[in-house]
């Protein structure tokens, strides 16, 4: 009884939450796209009249000297900047506030998000309090909380896995509590992002892959969950089509550019759904995997999205029949039941061939209780997820996770 009242008070803040994702006109960053298109962001920047910018990014890409056409470039437009590579794959608040100690040491007057979806979104983070001081990193978390503006923002990624470029979410990491959360607000869209596949090429294949599912993930939660729209339909549908051409080829051939633009591609559009049609279990049992183990925010989306699909399978029918037929399965007029089964196995298959495993080796039995309470914490009641699980349900299905 009191189960199925919590149940329909979600979905009341569901129904809310649609509302406000249909009426509220969602800020789109400007794009910069094509191979070399990182090059006209210094213009960009030098343009708007900014000095001196913070560069947030990671040792793993300086040292592979990812940043240094576009640092050469900021010269030569006689912008000044400061980089700060200290960020952490799930960054924590800690590089958040040095970060923050180096942004004012420097009198910065902007922000660049260089990387994967770590830079990017400890970059955000960075802004919001630099423009919040009397806001801890903790006081933000949740919907619409930062209050004042962050400073020009711009976003380069580097892999194409978490649309970070163009949602309002950043996701952090509690060191203390070992706790991944989300900070979600219009203010923390990039005025810019750029879409340059030149940067991707050499992304080893295995962080390939599973960015790539991270993507993927976005687009079907999107698309599966009850508050999606034409837009977010439309977009998860493109997705998913570029993702199922694309993603195996740029596993093999990471320097296929015509792969890696789509997957970029594939990646915005994925992370234009999810921004506004929210994302769902799979995240969330992911995000606490994160924050307790440090399991790649990817991988751990690649692994569990197949075992959510089956548990909603029924309830997702039609939606993951027509994600299907968006990707260019199913030819032969199958029914939505062999449809939404045929979905659930091209991820499997795909998972597969890119050797990621059917487990998370991290995992122990002890944990499950713990993980199952604050993965449902965390998806209830925000998550417009097609079928609400019980924590029994969630305890089983983190179970098959087990390595
Ligand atoms: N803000 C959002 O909307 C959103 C959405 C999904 C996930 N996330 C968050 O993003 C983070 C994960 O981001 P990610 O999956 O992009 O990984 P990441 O940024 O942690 O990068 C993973 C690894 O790949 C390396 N790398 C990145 N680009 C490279 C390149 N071009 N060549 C070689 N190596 C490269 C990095 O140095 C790092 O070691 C997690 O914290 C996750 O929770 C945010
Ligand atoms: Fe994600």
């Amino acid at each position: 009884m009191i189960w199925t009242l919590k149940k329909r008070m979600y979905r009341v803040q569901h129904g809310v939450m649609k509302v406000v994702a249909d009426v509220f006109p969602f800020p789109v960053p400007a794009l910069l796209t094509g191979p070399g298109s990182v090059k006209k962001l210094a213009e960009n920047i030098r343009i708007r009249g900014l000095k001196h910018v913070l560069v947030v990014t990671d040792k793993v890409l300086m040292n592979l000297k990812l940043p240094d056409g576009f640092l050469a470039s900021l010269e030569e437009n006689g912008v000044d900047y400061t980089v700060f590579d200290d960020v952490e794959p799930n960054p924590t608040i800690e590089n958040v506030e040095a970060g923050r100690r180096l942004y004012k040491e420097n009198k910065c007057d902007g922000i660049i998000g260089f990387g994967g979806g770590s830079p990017i979104d400890c970059a955000k983070i960075i802004g919001a309090r630099i423009s919040n001081p009397y806001l801890s990193v903790r006081r933000m978390k949740g919907l619409f909380r930062v209050f004042i503006p962050i400073p020009p923002f711009f976003a380069v990624p580097t892999t194409a896995g978490t649309g970070s470029e163009t949602t309002i979410a950043a996701v952090i990491t509690d060191a203390d509590t070992h706790k991944k959360f989300a900070i979600n607000d219009f203010k923390l869209i990039p005025k810019i992002a750029v879409l340059d596949p030149e940067l991707m090429v050499g992304l080893p294949p295995h962080i390939t892959a599973t960015t790539g599912m991270d993507a993927l993930t976005h687009a079907v939660e999107a698309y599966i969950g009850v508050n999606g729209n034409k837009f977010t339909d439309e977009n998860a549908e493109k997705a998913t089509a570029l993702i199922f051409e694309n993603l195996e080829e740029a596993y093999q051939n990471g320097s296929n550019i015509e792969a890696r633009n789509n997957m970029a591609l594939a990646s915005f559009y994925a992370g234009s759904a999810f921004t506004r049609a929210y994302v769902g279990y799979v995240h969330a049992i992911a995000h606490t995997l994160g924050g307790l183990y440090g399991v790649p925010h990817g991988l751990a989306n690649a692994v569990i999205l197949p075992y959510v699909l089956e548990f909603c399978r029924e309830d997702a029918e039609s939606k993951l029949a027509s994600l299907a037929l968006a990707g260019g399965l199913g030819a032969n007029g199958e029914s939505d039941e062999e449809l939404s089964y045929a979905f659930i196995e091209k991820i499997k298959t795909m998972n597969k061939n890119m050797d990621i495993p059917t487990y998370i080796k991290e995992l122990e039995e002890a944990d499950i209780p713990l993980i199952a309470k604050r993965a449902l914490d965390e998806a209830h009641p925000d998550y417009p997820v097609p079928t609400i699980m019980t924590r029994d349900e969630c305890e089983d299905l983190v179970r098959q996770l087990l390595p």
